[in-house]
């Protein structure tokens, strides 16, 4: 490295013939340098983000995979972790807003992540308040970020059942949820929702569920929804509110809802969390 630098140095001296150049040529390398991480930094801070926020599979890959990839590697952390670092920094103990507000500040302006985030969460927020559940199961916790936005807003003695079989990501949630100070309405159980809705009766005691929220991986939706329709876990008037049925999308389950006698279904029209890409809610109630 050393020795190709000095020959540039010397390749230097001889097309400009004088003897002050190296200092020149360390100068024009060092504004060289810094402008390469510059143009870099704007790039992954600006230009990409702005570009790939109008289409779901870009946004996607550069979000969910690329820039997850880099930082863990270069912070040798998750990302995960380091939304929770962002909880325990800018969250009040105790005050499920504030948390929420954490996360989409962290989401918006540090590191995208796969929460519902805050515009769909509001639609989120007016069902579950329009239902008012006593009982509500969560297909799929991730950090924990709609289990506190369904859990701070339901009534006394509600019990919300959540869902995630990635025990690093069950690891992070519980201290979410704690943090927030849902911890009593909230039981987060670690595993596959395949194994676990069939034992959902005997092993939590549940007759039906009020409110179930849709939101694990998009090829389960329909399965799962069929499958607690066998276990009778759902009543005349249960809802169903299912995220991503446009992006990333889950065609045979919005097929079924809207066109099986069984479902009066509506769609609410959206944005894919912390972009600009079309998405949506479908709510669709149970008619039994
Ligand atoms: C989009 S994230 C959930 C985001 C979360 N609901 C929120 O809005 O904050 C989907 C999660 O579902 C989990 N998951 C996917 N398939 C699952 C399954 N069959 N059973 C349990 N969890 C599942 C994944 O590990 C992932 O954490
Ligand atoms: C915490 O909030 C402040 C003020 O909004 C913000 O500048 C900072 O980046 C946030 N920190 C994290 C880790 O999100």
């Amino acid at each position: 490295m050393q020795k190709s630098l000095q020959q540039t140095a010397r390749g230097g001296e001889k097309r400009t013939g004088s003897g002050a150049c190296p200092h020149m040529m360390w100068l024009t390398l060092l504004y060289g340098c810094t402008g390469g991480a510059a143009l870099l930094y704007a790039l992954y801070r600006w230009v990409i983000p702005a570009a790939v926020q109008y289409h779901g599979g870009l946004a996607l890959i550069w979000h969910d995979v690329i820039v997850e990839r880099m930082l863990d590697t270069l912070t040798q952390s998750t990302r995960p972790q380091r939304l929770l670092g962002a909880v325990q920094k800018n969250a009040t103990r105790g005050d499920p807003c504030s948390v929420v507000k954490a996360i989409d500040h962290f989401c918006r302006h540090k590191e995208w992540a796969m929460n519902v985030g805050d515009e769909k969460g509001c639609i989120l927020d007016s069902v579950v308040s329009e239902i008012n559940p006593a009982t509500v199961l969560e297909l799929g916790t991730y950090c924990g970020y709609s289990t506190v936005r369904i859990a701070s807003r339901l009534p006394p003695h509600a019990k919300l059942i959540t869902l995630e079989f990635n025990p690093d990501f069950a690891v992070i949630a519980r201290q979410v949820i704690a943090w927030a100070g849902v911890e009593e309405k909230v039981q987060l159980v670690e595993g596959a929702s395949g194994d676990w809705i069939p034992k959902m009766k005997e092993q939590f005691g549940i007759k039906t569920f009020d409110l179930v929220f849709l939101d694990h991986w998009k090829d389960r939706y329909l399965p799962d929804t069929k499958l607690m329709e066998e276990c009778g876990l759902l009543r005349k008037g249960s809802v169903l509110l299912a995220d991503n049925v446009i992006c990333p999308g889950t065609p045979e389950y919005l097929e079924y809802v809207r066109n099986s006698p069984r479902y009066e279904s509506r769609y609410f029209k959206s944005h894919l969390e912390y972009t600009k890409v079309e998405d949506g809610l479908e709510k669709s109630v149970f008619l039994g």
